[in-house]
Formats: C-alpha cells, sequence, structure tokens
C-alpha cells in the first residue's frame, strides 16, 4: 500500500500540451494510485522542452511534500524525447533497475519496448522515476514498480535501515 507516499506527475508531451491530444496518462496514474492509498499531489502536462522539464523536476525535488517524481513520456528514440536526457543530468544516484525492470516486462507486452530509454533515480532526496508516454504503457509500468518505490522511499525517508527486515512486506 502506498500510504502516505506523496506522488507528483510530470507529463511530457507537446500534442497534450498544445491541445491537439487530451492528456489520458495523467488522470489513469493518478487513480492507480489513490486505488492503492497513495496521494497525488501535483500533475502537470508540459511541452517536451529540456528547459522546462529540468525547472519543474528540480522544483518539486526540492518540495518536501513529495516523495515521488513521476515522468511520463519522451523516453524514446525521436528528437523531441528528452525527458530521460533531462533526468540522467540531475539524478545524483542512478538506479538502473527501475528502467530494467520495465524494459524486462514491456518486452513480453510489445517488442517496441526495447526503444525506451527511461531512467531513475534520487534528486535531493526525492526518488524520479521515467515511464513511457502511453497511458497503457505508464499504467503497466507503475504497477510492476510499486513494491521497489515503496521500499525506496522508506530507505530515503530513512524509515528502514534494514533491507531484509522489509523483505517483502510493503505489498
Ligand atoms: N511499455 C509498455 N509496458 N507498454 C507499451 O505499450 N510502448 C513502447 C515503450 N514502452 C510501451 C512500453 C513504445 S511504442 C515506445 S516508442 C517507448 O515506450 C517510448 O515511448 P515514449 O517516448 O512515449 O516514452
Amino acid at each position: 500500500m502506498l500510504t502516505n507516499i506523496h506522488f507528483a506527475i510530470l507529463i511530457t508531451s507537446d500534442r497534450s500540451a498544445s491541445g491537439l491530444r487530451p492528456d489520458l496518462t495523467g488522470s489513469q496514474l493518478k487513480e492507480l494510485i489513490e486505488e492503492r492509498h497513495g496521494v497525488c499531489q501535483f500533475i502537470q502536462v508540459i511541452p517536451d522542452d529540456p528547459a522546462i522539464i529540468e525547472e519543474i523536476l528540480l522544483d518539486w525535488s526540492r518540495d518536501d511534500a513529495i516523495d515521488v517524481i513521476l515522468t511520463s513520456g519522451g523516453t524514446g528514440i525521436g528528437a523531441r524525447d528528452v525527458t530521460v536526457d533531462v533526468t540522467l543530468r540531475l539524478i545524483e544516484k542512478e538506479i538502473p533497475g527501475f528502467g530494467e525492470e520495465m524494459r524486462r516486462r514491456s518486452l513480453e507486452v510489445t517488442p517496441y519496448a526495447i526503444l525506451s530509454r527511461a531512467a531513475a533515480g534520487i534528486v535531493h532526496g526525492k526518488l524520479l522515476v521515467n515511464l513511457p508516454g502511453s497511458p497503457k504503457g505508464a499504467v503497466e509500468c507503475l504497477t510492476w514498480l510499486l513494491k521497489p518505490i515503496i521500499h525506496a522511499v522508506q530507505v530515503l525517508k530513512k524509515e528502514i535501515t534494514d533491507c531484509q527486515a522489509n523483505d517483502g512486506k510493503n505489498e
């Protein structure tokens, strides 16, 4: 359960930010988080602009009301897919396992998942995780990652110091 874990969701999409396509990913991620009793603090939809992405991620990383920052979109290989590049610039510690697990599980769903460069890491003590852009892909990936996300937040908040003592107890 995500009780007391506060999320902020950043949707990076030129089309959704300009109103060409309604964003469905943010609300579907929020629904999943709230179903598991987490709190969705912010959802923001912005263009695939590295300066804007960086400004918001830095802002949120310094906000004590947020535990986890999720991005959705811009993980692929298009010229405007820059979310991962900004993430890798900002994080102090990378956590490769999140991207590895997303690609491993997603490849069972679609061969195109190999194109997702999604990364994760720590910025100012907050967990930052990239998710793919499609509502289906983002929800699938977050579902697979919830358990390690809970554990990471507990470690970052120093609520647990012994990982073995917590093994399997946060579902
Ligand atoms: N992962 C899951 N689980 N399900 C999906 O449908 N779509 C893939 C991939 N990851 C997908 C997925 C596709 S088609 C692409 S191009 C990449 O994510 C990158 O998407 P993005 O640039 O929107 O982040």
